[in-house]
């Protein structure tokens, strides 16, 4: 029904969970300030930092001297991962209190940090603190093993970016059994599938601009993700910036930018009656709390106008990697604000707390 009025919903500010910073060794595609900016014009007032940077954050000295950089100059706020090594169970374990958690990369994707054999997998499975989280890059069987490794030590896991019906229906099976199993899903796993290809490659031709970890999959796997909703705990962009030059090269990295895109495609969707505002904001704020004891941010809110019409355009990113694989999509719904900690952080386009206003929420 339209009112004649424009209605503006206020909202928790959202919490993002699984996000490339690119920061130490990258910052050409993405640095601190570059990427806390992209998470503020999304309406991500917290996210959580992932260890496969150059070097990988895999010992105390890389993960403080990350730590250090960020806390300069983070926008929002934040907690960084440690990465799981082949050697590093122990020596991790004892810095999980100033973690965001521990991450485990059971699979091939960007970086170096794939742990291949499952010898290690019960190093860090077996010391890794239970009531710190531990999040897995696992994808088909490998998240079956990996589910199978959170029963053997009855400890939780989180799975990252789902993005299949075999995974999520295995998914469901292990949440039934009570294994302490949670998984999150990310926008382009929900909103495209090979059928949309030619949207995402260049002047319609096969390009890596579509590679990413794990890959877009077939529209029954992209049915099966809707339909299993409720089994779904996370929205997670796995904001992974690649400049589109590396894309169109010879040997395109995996990834795709999402934390500016991710809460006007789900506002849209909700305005298609796809999901609710509380579907919603139980898997951009609520459920990450919970899993990853996440603390409240005071006088912290976002508001946007669910009518406004826009369309998706990279020009207007705060992200180094000046494209993402939604330009031109036509949305509904659109982020007009952020309140973080009492201070007006974005408005309009525009960011307005400085470098370093972000606190690191795991600091002891
Ligand atoms: C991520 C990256 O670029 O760091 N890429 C991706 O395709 N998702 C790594 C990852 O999350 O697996
Ligand atoms: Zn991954
Ligand atoms: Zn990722």
């Amino acid at each position: 029904m339209d009112l004649g009025v424009d209605i503006i919903l206020k909202l928790p500010g959202l919490i993002d969970v699984h996000v490339h910073m690119r920061e130490p060794g990258a910052t050409h595609k993405e640095d601190w300030d570059s990427g806390t900016s992209a998470a503020l014009a999304g309406g991500v007032t917290m996210l959580l930092a992932m260890p496969n940077t150059d070097p990988p954050i895999v010992n105390s000295n890389t993960f403080y001297q990350t730590i250090a950089i960020a806390e300069n100059k983070t926008r929002c706020d934040f907690a960084q991962f440690i990465g799981a090594g082949p050697k590093n169970a122990e020596a991790a374990s004892k810095i999980a209190g100033n973690t965001a958690g521990l991450k485990m990369y059971l699979d091939m994707t960007y970086g170096d940090l794939r742990l291949v054999n499952m010898v290690f997998w019960h190093d860090h499975y077996n010391q890794w603190p239970v009531d710190s989280p531990l999040v897995v890059h696992s994808e088909g069987k490998t998240l079956a093993a990996a589910i199978l490794f959170a029963d053997l030590y009855n400890r939780p896991v989180h799975i990252a970016h789902v993005s299949s019906r075999e995974e999520i229906v295995t998914i469901r099976k292990a949440k039934e059994k009570g294994i302490k199993v949670t998984c999150e899903v990310t926008p382009h796993h929900l909103f495209f599938s090979v059928d949309d290809y030619s949207r995402i490659t260049k002047n319609g031709k096969y390009s890596g601009r579509i590679g990413v970890r794990p890959p877009i999959t077939t529209s029954e796997d992209v049915r099966s993700l809707w339909e299993n909703l409720d089994v779904i705990d996370c929205f997670a962009t796995d904001h992974a910036p690649h400049l589109l030059s590396e894309k169109d090269s010879n040997s395109p990295p995996p990834g795709f930018p999402g934390l500016e895109t991710a809460l006007p495609l789900l506002l849209n969707a909700v305005h298609e009656g796809r999901l609710t505002i509380k579907d919603l904001l139980l898997r951009f704020y609520t459920n990450p709390r919970r899993i990853f004891h996440l603390p409240e941010q005071p006088d912290t809110w976002i508001e946007v106008d669910p009518d406004e019409e826009y369309t998706i355009n990279a020009a207007n990113q705060f992200s180094k990697c000046g494209w993402t694989p939604f330009e031109g999509c036509r949305v509904r719904g659109r982020l007009k604000k952020v309140v973080l900690r009492g201070k007006t952080a974005y408005e309009d386009g525009r960011i307005l707390v400085n470098p370093g206003y972000g606190r690191n929420i795991r600091k002891l």
